[in-house]
């Protein structure tokens, strides 16, 4: 079984995108993919794929419902399948206010059952749903999260459940800085939850052409601290346009979706993307980062190859080895 939380502290640093796109390679790797989205947030992994319609609806059932032991169906009701193939339990609004909802169980468990607020295993409850009461490892061979931003319940309940973290993390100003918070957060983690926690590997995401990101991409490479097996180049265009394509960057490609300014404000269509080098590259090292994971981190056998079919233009074939050259900036 192959777990992984994708989060890093720092807002915006590529966290839902990475989280589709490792989905996606997992999938076309011959797994099964499901996908929790815990953030309630606009601009969140339900809305890149464009599935849960019901996510505003209050009497709709969700994920809350079941991780709180209220569900009003089964939880496999709440599972939707992306186009690609990767299961998604989406986001809902619920979520924002989960920790109201946990406290007022809370108070009721307590009142009625002989334990006390603090043994109670606020932390445990989507690790009893997914392996004791759902056992989705039985469906399914791997399970990915991507979480709301602040370290709060529903943070400390997926990095429970899943144990793992793949930490994406954005060129700035502070480089080591960020080294040393990755440090400190996965060590708040362990103390908080009482478990270990495994961080599989950090990604340098949105690495430019400049000395700056170079010096930070460099400093993460070279550290001992944890793998660094990949960065991924600033890919603005390419990653922007998976929110129309609502899919993959693999979807992007091989359906070689463009936005351009039409007659009438800015239009995104099917067919029409000139695929350039630098992009199948990204793909490749997003290939082989999940092939890291699966490998490295988990133990498991993937493919070497993947074979992509792009419209009116032939296929081409990602190898999980590599060139190793780093790649270059848009
Ligand atoms: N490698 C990249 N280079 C440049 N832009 C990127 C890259 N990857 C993603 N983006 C773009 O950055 C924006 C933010 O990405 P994303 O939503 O994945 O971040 P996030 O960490 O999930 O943010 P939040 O903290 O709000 O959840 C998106 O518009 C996305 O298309
Ligand atoms: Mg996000």
């Amino acid at each position: 079984m192959i777990t992984a939380v994708v989060y890093a502290e720092s807002g915006g640093t590529f966290k839902t995108t990475m989280t589709a796109n490792l989905a996606v390679a997992l999938s076309r790797m011959d797994l099964d993919v499901l996908v929790l989205d815990l953030d309630p947030q606009t601009g969140n992994l339900t809305s890149l794929f464009d599935v849960g319609e019901d996510r505003s609806d209050p009497n709709a059932d969700n994920l809350v419902k079941h991780i709180l032991e209220m569900p009003d169906g089964d939880f496999a009701s709440l599972i939707e399948t992306s186009p690609e193939g990767v299961d998604i339990v989406p986001s809902h609004d619920m979520l924002s206010d989960f920790t109201s909802n946990l406290e007022q169980k809370i108070t009721y468990e307590t009142g009625v059952k002989d334990v006390s607020r603090e043994e109670y295993p606020r932390y445990e409850l989507l690790y009893r749903l997914l392996w004791e009461r759902e056992q989705v490892n039985e469906q399914y061979d791997v399970v990915l999260i991507d979480p709301n931003a602040r370290a709060e319940d529903l943070l400390y309940n997926a990095m429970y459940a899943l144990r793992t973290l793949v930490a994406p993390v954005k060129p700035a100003g502070k480089g080591s800085l960020s080294l040393d918070g990755l440090e400190e957060m996965v060590g708040n983690m362990e103390t908080e939850l009482d478990i270990g926690v495994g961080l599989s590997c950090v990604v340098p995401c949105g690495v430019g052409q400049t000395n700056a990101h170079k010096q930070y991409r460099d400093r993460f490479e070279t550290t001992d601290a944890f793998a660094t097996p990949v960065s991924i180049g600033s890919r603005e265009s390419l990653m922007d346009a998976m929110w129309e394509a609502h899919g993959s960057a693999f979807k992007v490609i091989e359906e070689r979706w463009k936005t351009y300014e039409g007659d009438d404000g800015m239009v995104s269509e099917r067919g029409k993307r000139r695929v350039p080098d630098r992009e199948l590259e990204t793909l490749e090292t997003i290939w082989r980062l999940a092939g890291f994971i699966a490998t490295d981190t988990f133990d498991a056998t993937v493919p070497e190859e993947l074979v992509l079919d792009i419209v009116d233009d032939g296929t081409e074939t990602l190898q999980m080895a590599g060139n190793g050259h780093p790649e270059v900036a848009d």
